[in-house]
């Protein structure tokens, strides 16, 4: 305890008032959920021994973030509806805003800085994704445009026009080939362009029941997750070979509410070998479901309560470390609170809870060794959360 508040006071003494009432906020707060008791789960005899090199740590401890490292305002008073780490990268995120831009800021050279803004939208950014090698990004507006930046000088290399001139919602990189990015817009249509060439993909177009609102491939890129605002998610079949999509499955989750977020998980740990789908969908619960089968069928495993009706709220699973015992996803919602779940904990799932936004929290994102969690809302406040340790 000696420990804590010392580590506390340190960082404290750093920040401004505001921010110290904040992160006294988040600690008193943690300590709440430090007192639940631990897992009942029995941890495999592999997970038992890595941990046990590791040093001892249960899933509460693993998940004990709590102080702030920093906060970026360049965006307030415009929502932030996403924000992603680089892949493979501690220090380097990027973040998108209904101010029209988006802005790559890196945590290290300290003190933390926004490294590049990338400007040339004419409307409010609704989506991006990093490229593999984060060389590049691409971006969705309201403008019915999808750009593609370079991240390095913070140029734009193309702009490719929705030739229904409708607005653009979401985006994804096909994980297999990067060439190849997934579009959804406004009119209900699902779109594969090649980005090498700005050209839609020949047999790579769908329509859905509403306004595309969410994307996610699996890990290997075959079966790709669209949700719309009219409650459905359905599931395509991708040909890696021409870019083509076909339709499979298609499952109402609650009709008429928006699908804001899909995130696909081909395992969650080593107690749940399943490929999973973890989902926001309007409905004041945060939904994991199990995929039954090759074609992307959907079955309802869990459901945690969040706050969430009509926010464009997004969740994550947490990055798989060798050692953790249970599974955890974490969520933003529209109490201005950022939730951890353990997936595999019957009771007292929630595993802790970060204060210090003032509106809606919109998207989370953890960095490649999760030392590090950002968190972004619907007031334009990104909160860089670090991880605590023991
Ligand atoms: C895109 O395609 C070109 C030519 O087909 C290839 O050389 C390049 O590696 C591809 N880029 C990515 C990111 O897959
Ligand atoms: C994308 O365009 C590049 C350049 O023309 C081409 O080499 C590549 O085969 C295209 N990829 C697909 C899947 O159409």
């Amino acid at each position: 305890c000696f420990a804590v508040w010392w580590s506390l006071k340190l960082v404290t003494l750093r920040r401004t008032p505001v921010l110290r009432v904040l992160e006294l906020q988040a600690q008193m707060n943690r300590a709440v959920y430090e007192e639940r008791p631990p897992g009942s789960l029995v941890p495999t005899s592999v997970a038992e021994a890595s941990r046990a090199m590791a040093g001892d740590t249960t899933l509460s401890e693993n998940y004990a973030f709590a102080g702030m490292h920093h906060i970026f305002d360049q965006h307030v008073d415009s929502a932030v509806p996403r924000l992603q780490f680089a892949n493979d990268d501690k220090h380097l995120l990027a973040c998108c805003s209904l101010d029209g831009t988006l802005s790559i800021m890196t945590l290290s050279p300290s003190p933390p800085t926004v490294k590049v803004t990338l400007k040339g939208h004419a409307g409010p950014v609704t989506d991006f994704a990093w490229s593999l090698s984060n060389d590049i990004i691409v971006s969705t507006s309201q403008d019915g445009t999808l750009r593609i930046w370079n991240t390095e000088d913070g140029r734009c290399i193309r702009e490719v026009v929705d030739p229904e001139a409708s607005e653009l919602l979401c985006c994804t990189f096909q994980p297999m080939n990067n060439n190849l990015t997934v579009v959804g817009n406004s009119k209900h249509l699902l779109q594969v362009v090649n980005i090498s060439t700005g050209k839609k993909v020949k047999g790579g177009s769908s329509k859905l029941t509403g306004r595309v609102l969410s994307l996610s491939f699996d890990a290997p890129g075959r079966i790709l997750w669209a949700g719309d605002d009219r409650g459905s998610i359905f599931s395509f079949l991708f040909d890696m070979a021409t870019g083509k999509l076909t339709k499979a499955k298609r499952l109402v989750v609650s009709e008429g509410s928006s699908i804001s977020s899909i995130s696909a998980r081909s395992w969650i740990s080593r107690e749940a070998r399943d490929p999973s789908l973890l989902i926001n969908a309007c409905i004041n619960k945060l939904l994991l479901y199990r995929v039954v089968d090759n074609e992307g069928t959907l079955q309802l495993k869990r459901s945690f309560p969040i706050q969430h009706s009509s926010q464009p709220l997004h969740s994550i699973f947490c990055p798989l470390m060798s050692f953790r015992q249970g599974a955890c996803v974490v969520t933003g919602s529209e109490d201005a609170c950022v939730y951890f779940f353990d997936v595999e904990r019957n009771t007292k799932a929630i595993v802790n809870k970060l204060q210090g936004h003032s509106g809606p929290v919109l998207d989370v994102s953890f960095n490649c060794d999760e030392s590090l969690l950002a968190s972004s809302d619907a007031t334009g406040m990104v909160i860089i959360w670090r991880r605590e340790q023991k």
